[in-house]
């Protein structure tokens, strides 16, 4: 499929999500094998150092941001465009005492409702590929995060190994929609994440983003052979 621009962009993935809602969390899970949950808990754990608050954005129904505080009790703002994600994703937590740290919040990713310096690290899973301006978002991040913060980015990459390539593309543009679109009832939604995970930055490119955002210390780490990688980096 051809994927959307700008604002058209911006219409389509928020209906996306809310189309897939329901189906989001366990569809995730059944196509990583739950392996989606070991990605978020090492994204989590490069934030385990700061006390402060932190900004999940792209938080969807919020898993990033439970795991977050699981790891240490912080205040967590979640933010995303979409509201029934996150309504979503508050209800199913309306008995879990984390959702006392974590406060979701609807806004744009790409210009965020909050004012500058305040959080001691920010994140997002899976989140960044869907923004419409990228370099805009991490300038937004970089704007947001405190001196000495922390930005820990978790997202979709392409694996470099040519055999395991094959294999993943095969799943990836075969497999995936097929089966997610039987389930959730959007084959759209699951073949616009397998183009969206093959249109998005190689990682070098994300790293040279980052930094003219203005972060420092800017590293990638991809994990299970490349199907994601973390990006971090400090701002001054
Ligand atoms: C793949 S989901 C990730 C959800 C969650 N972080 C997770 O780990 O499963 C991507 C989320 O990004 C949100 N999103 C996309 N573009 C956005 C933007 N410009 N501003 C805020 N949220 C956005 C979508 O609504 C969706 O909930």
């Amino acid at each position: 499929m051809t994927l959307p621009l700008e604002e058209a962009k911006k219409d389509f993935v928020q209906q996306k999500f809310s189309s897939v809602t329901p189906k989001y969390d366990f569809l995730n899970t059944l196509l990583s094998l739950y392996i989606d949950h070991y990605w978020r808990k090492r994204a989590a754990a490069l934030l385990k150092d700061q006390d402060g608050p932190i900004l999940d954005i792209c938080a969807g129904t919020l898993p990033l941001s439970l795991e977050i505080v699981r790891q240490k009790r912080r205040k967590v703002v979640a933010l995303d465009f979409c509201f029934d994600m996150l309504k979503y994703g508050r209800d199913r937590l309306r008995n879990n005492s984390a959702m006392e740290s974590i406060l979701p919040v609807c806004g744009d990713g790409e210009m965020l409702p909050l004012p500058d310096n305040t959080f001691t690290g920010i994140t997002a899973a899976f989140g960044v590929r869907n923004l419409t301006d990228l370099s805009r978002g991490l300038e937004e991040m970089y704007r947001v995060l405190k001196p000495g913060g922390v930005a820990s980015i978790l997202e979709f990459s392409r694996p470099s190994n040519p055999v395991f390539s094959r294999l993943y593309r095969f799943y990836l543009h075969r497999i995936l929609p097929n089966l997610a679109g039987m389930i959730s009832g959007d084959k759209e939604a699951y073949t616009y994440l397998a183009d969206s995970i093959e249109g998005f930055y190689s990682q070098k490119q994300v790293c040279t983003m980052m930094k003219r955002a203005g972060f420092v210390n800017v590293q990638y780490k991809p994990l299970t052979l490349g199907i994601v990688t973390i990006y971090s980096g400090n701002r001054l």
